[in-house]
């Protein structure tokens, strides 16, 4: 073991204690973003004479050879150092000596953790937005192939109005949206610098907060040095974000395991995006949906758990603070992996038309408009609903549908109805009234879509 502490010591730590404290096993994922906060800090110390020159070169020589050689794989990461800023700081020391024993000068574990952290979650904020991107261009295209393609909304998932894919599609295009949005907020709200806060109270050298962190792209420094340790809010709001892109990936999902059921036959699932079963040769199971509905329960765990642990913590920084690492890059992997998994899975899913535009005509999903129809010509709307009820629990006993009841059927029910009743409750005549904006009728469908392609486009 290779701590950076032995000073005040007399025992050597116990290895248990060793290992249970240690997190370079997870910490070393941040590796690059160490290396980069530590080269700003070296650039900043040798502005403001901290550093000379010579030493700043040294130091950033050799923690550019550190970060090569970790990257092609001739420098590798061990459990022997207590965790990444103590290897990379070690390996320092061990390439150019004494120069390298400078470069913790003004700085504390605690500040540069909340740096390494920060920079890390930054980046892996903007991949979760480019894969949300994603999933949206394959959202927008299914959209525009689908503006005439008629299927059954649903409430209390039974048929209720007919709308179109591409409508159905765009509910989720929203979400997706707005989740990218969320992002885009937490990126704002986090990209202030917590380097130069030191362990809690700043530092005794002149450092110059603003350049370092102008350096490393951030808008500013933070303001309280002790908040600047002890904050982790943005990964929390990074775990809400999280949960709600899974809650909305889950919905879908579930969506698409009713659909591609033998019953519903909506949709198929294509067999790269399939699994079979050992046993029952017919199968072909929507795992990857199933998977990543599974998968929400774990990211929801992660946002809880972090709420909890930040809950009781005192000021400043305390170790319950380490904590955080594991649970965010777990959940960060499981929700790229399933954003990505996720829309090759829907680029490449076939959709029935005919199943889902059978299915709309025979489940009365134009039972409303035939009432407009009634009130349009003059029948109280109360009144309009209790005649299409008879409508259609006469259709339900002859197992037929609305548009195929002849025009002496429809008279011996109300003598209202006349021959253009059969446009009014035509699928497409049903959907395309409806124009309001947001809603699914095909010219407000394609100004919605020009939307989508405007801001893809930006
Ligand atoms: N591994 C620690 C963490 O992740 C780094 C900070 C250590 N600071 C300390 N005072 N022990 O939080």
């Amino acid at each position: 073991m290779a701590q950076l502490w032995g000073g005040r010591f007399t025992k050597e730590t116990d290895q248990l204690v060793y290992r249970f404290n240690a997190s370079i096993s997870f910490d070393q994922k941040f590796y690059r973003q160490d290396v980069e906060g530590s080269m700003a800090h070296v650039r900043m110390l040798a502005k403001q004479g901290i550093l000379t020159e010579e030493e700043r070169n040294q130091i950033l020589s050799g923690l550019e050879s550190i970060l090569a050689d970790v990257e092609t794989g001739k420098l590798t990461i061990t459990d022997r150092y207590e965790d990444i800023h103590s290897f990379v700081e070690a390996n320092l020391i061990d390439r150019i000596g004494e120069a390298g024993k400078k470069l913790h000068t003004g700085r504390s574990r605690n500040d540069q953790v909340a740096l390494d952290m920060r920079l890390y979650t930054r980046d892996e904020v903007a991949e979760t937005d480019g894969l949300l991107k994603k999933l949206l261009e394959v959202l927008l295209r299914i959209m525009e192939e689908n503006t005439e393609t008629i299927m059954p909304g649903f409430t209390h998932l039974q048929k209720a109005q007919p709308v179109t894919l591409a409508h159905h599609m765009g509910a989720y295009f929203e979400m997706f949206k707005r989740d990218r949005s969320r992002l885009s907020d937490i990126r704002e709200r986090m990209n202030y610098c917590p380097l130069g806060a030191g362990a809690l109270a700043g530092t005794t050298y002149p450092l110059d907060r603003e350049y370092t962190a102008e350096l490393l792209g951030f808008y500013g420094p933070v303001l309280n040095s002790m908040d600047a340790v002890s904050d982790r809010d943005y990964l929390i709001e990074y775990l809400s974000a999280m949960s709600t892109i899974m809650m909305h990936l889950s919905r879908f999902c579930e969506e698409i395991i009713i659909w591609n059921s033998n019953e519903y036959r909506f949709v198929e699932i294509d067999d790269a995006y399939s699994t079979g079963s050992s046993i029952m040769p017919q199968k072909k199971n929507p795992d990857i949906a199933e998977l990543v509905r599974g998968k929400t329960g774990r990211v929801y765990g992660a946002l809880m758990s972090l709420l909890t642990t930040m809950k009781g913590i005192p000021l400043a920084y305390n170790k319950d603070m380490q904590e955080d690492k594991e649970l965010v890059f777990d959940a960060i992997d499981t929700v790229k992996g399933c954003i990505a998994l996720f829309t090759g899975m829907l680029d490449t899913m076939n959709f029935c038309l005919e199943r889902m535009n059978d299915s709309a005509r025979h489940g009365f999903t134009n039972a409303t408009d035939a009432a407009d129809y009634l009130v349009n010509h003059g029948v109280p709307f109360r009144d309009a609903h209790g005649i299409v009820g008879r409508l259609v629990l006469y259709c339900i006993e002859r197992n037929m549908a609305l548009d195929d009841m002849s025009l002496e059927e429809y008279k011996a029910i109300s003598p209202i109805f006349e021959e253009d009743i059969y446009k009014a409750v035509s699928m497409e005549n049903c959907v395309n009234k409806r124009l309001t904006i947001g809603a699914p009728g095909k010219e407000a469908m394609e100004q919605v879509i020009q939307y989508y392609r405007e801001y893809l486009g930006a």
